[in-house]
């Protein structure tokens, strides 16, 4: 979920709503703002996304303060009822919030049992025990206060009063949340894309804090009451970044940007000799470690697979690779000397943010991987390396995927190189190439158009199958499908079909087959041959000087650890495609949420 909230002197409908457009990678199911004015709070909500809330909201309303919020759905279903903000019973307070508040169920029977609650939320307890305590004779301040030390679980919060145009309480816990600062005006968000187009003023807050937000200045408070300094940071962040230009879809501009992002992080990445580096520190802690943890969700977890590779095969270190939200509940015996690696995009999602906090307090080294500088994860652990990808809005990740594996290349061989191991390659060379071959493969779309539009416009269902590194680039192809175009698809290991998968093969179901590493290549192809036979539609996609008569696409070859970063990128078209030819919804596909802020 996101929210927003601003303070001022311009009115602030058009302010709030263009915010919730920034902030609809976090969810889309539902959305809404509360402002106030002389006569009182005006509440507009809808079920759905920003464009159906402005349908709603009353454009003779003007006010100059307010908040708003974009839900992703946890407890309780997407409806207007369930869609922030929320109010008190009286209707004085109204709030937004981003988290789940674990003890609900136990604030509400402790405290709450004669109010009637309007919705089936987690977050409605919280202004009602705001309005409780207030009633009993607290001030609003210390009633906010109160609530917090009470409420167990996570929160970005903001809130106002009816009964006072002057302030937005705020508060955080877990849930990212910056407070804005202009002249005349302050303003509340999830992140800073939201408020870039009014200031690139924010102060970061930390984990159980609450802010005193008016017009003219901010006052950080702990929950203690004491009062915090924190001086402010720019955000450097290029707003036509974020617009998607003459293209269709943001994800057809970010797939077509990965060229582009290739040569960035070289550029990035490369020291006044033209030598790919790390920054030493980081290098030592990976010296240091016996064990290397990648922990991540999604598509970043499919990198951390293909990471593992690199690392492993060119600096000798073992790696093992985990989904965030498995490992948190479920911890692995660690080594003696483990150093953790946390990649994700956005540096927001909370899986990953639980599993950085357990390995702080056990004391161990943390690097994030992350596109977003200044980003949770990235300001909580140690160290950070930056993917350069510039900001990616479609829902479906694609060039952050590549850049995370180009980085993870870029550590591997600069660890290599620190520990004396001989390389015969120039990594600065072969992502060059790499940067090439994707340049050629975007421009191979029609390509991938006819393949999408013939094996996937009706299907129900679709395999991908690999072996070695392409059986990592296969699930992550398989995601893309599923995610954007609503097929069942699935990534499988060339040889392990045949043990149990191979019974869904049915006439006609199209298997789409990677084969780019030479070792595998006939077993891979003797995969495809088992699945023929059982009547499967197959598309090969191999590498120049591994092709055959039968392949559907040969890729320009590369080199043999690096093939990941470009076999993806048809995998990365074919879903495009077959998402739009089934009419889905491709840059926001239903049920999903860019960054996932809630465990
Ligand atoms: C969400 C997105 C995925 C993404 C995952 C991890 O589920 O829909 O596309 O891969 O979060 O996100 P992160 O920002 O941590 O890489």
């Amino acid at each position: 979920c996101g929210i927003v909230g601003y303070i001022g002197y311009q009115d602030v409908k058009e302010i709030l709503l263009r915010g919730l457009e920034k902030l609809e990678y976090r969810g889309y199911d539902s959305a809404g703002i509360a402002v106030l004015n002389d006569e009182g709070i005006h509440l507009f909500k809808e079920k759905g996304r920003i464009a159906d809330l402005r349908n709603v909201v009353d454009p003779t309303v003007s006010a100059s303060i307010g908040i708003g919020h974009t839900r992703w759905a946890t407890h309780g279903a997407p409806s207007r009822v369930n869609a922030h903000p929320h109010q008190s019973a009286s209707g004085r307070f109204t709030l937004v919030h981003n988290g789940v508040i674990e003890n609900y169920a136990i604030l509400k029977r402790e405290y709450l049992q004669d109010v009637a609650f309007r919705s089936d939320t987690d977050t409605e307890v919280i202004v009602q025990l705001v309005e409780k305590f207030v009633n009993d004779g607290l001030s609003v301040e210390e009633a906010f206060r109160k609530t917090l030390t009470l409420l167990k679980g996570s929160y970005a919060i903001a809130m106002i009063d009816a009964e006072n145009q002057e302030v937005i309480y705020v508060a955080k816990n877990k849930s990212p949340l910056l407070v804005g600062l202009g002249h005349g005006f302050n303003v509340v968000a999830s992140d800073a894309m939201a408020m870039l187009q009014v200031t690139n003023q924010f102060v970061e807050l930390m984990d159980k804090e609450m802010v005193i937000v008016t017009s003219e200045d901010i006052t950080i408070k702990t929950l203690n009451g004491d009062i915090v300094q924190r001086a402010p940071y720019t955000a450097e962040l290029d707003a036509s970044d974020i617009e998607k230009g003459t293209y269709p879809h943001y994800m057809l501009k970010e797939i077509d940007e990965q060229p582009f992002v290739m040569r960035r992080i070289i550029q990035k990445y490369q020291d006044e000799n033209g030598q790919l580096t790390i920054d030493p520190q980081i290098i030592q802690e990976v010296l240091n470690a016996d064990r290397i943890y990648i922990i991540a969700c999604g598509t970043s977890y499919h990198a951390g697979l293909v990471g593992k590779q690199l690392i492993e095969k060119w600096a000798k270190i073992p790696v093992e690779v985990h989904v965030a939200s498995e490992f948190s509940y479920n911890m692995p015996l660690l080594s003696e000397k483990p150093l953790f690696i946390y990649i994700s995009q956005s540096g927001e999602t909370a899986d990953s943010r639980a599993v950085l906090v357990q390995t702080n307090n056990l004391g161990y080294k943390a690097i994030t991987i992350t596109n977003v500088p200044g980003s949770t994860l990235s300001r909580e652990a140690d160290y950070t390396l930056l993917l350069h990808a510039g900001p990616e809005i479609a829902v479906a990740s694609t060039k952050a995927y590549t850049a995370q594996i180009a980085v993870l290349a870029i550590l591997a061989v600069a660890t290599a190189k620190a520990k004396g191991i001989e390389l015969d390659f120039d990594l600065v060379k072969e992502l060059a190439i790499v940067a090439n071959v994707m340049e050629m493969l975007c421009d191979a779309k029609e390509e991938m158009e006819k393949i999408a539009r013939e094996y996937l416009a009706v299907t129900r269902n679709c395999f991908f199958i690999g072996r070695a590194v392409d059986y990592y680039v296969c699930l992550e192809g398989a995601l893309k499908l599923k995610e954007i175009s609503y097929i069942q698809a699935e990534g499988f290991a060339g040889g392990e079909l045949k043990h149990g998968t191979i019974a869904l093969i049915e006439d006609g179901t199209p298997v789409i087959a990677l084969a780019t590493q030479e070792h595998v290549n006939l077993s891979i192809r003797g995969n495809v041959k088992e699945v023929v036979a059982r009547g499967a539609n197959p598309c090969i996609i191999s590498m120049r000087g591994l092709e055959t008569e039968e392949d559907r696409f040969v890729i320009p070859a590369v080199h043999p650890m690096l093939t990941p970063l470009v076999s993806v990128v048809p995998l990365q078209l074919i879903a495009y495609y077959a998402a739009l030819h089934r009419g889905c919804d491709v840059d926001k596909p239903r049920n999903l949420a860019k960054s996932v802020t809630v465990e």
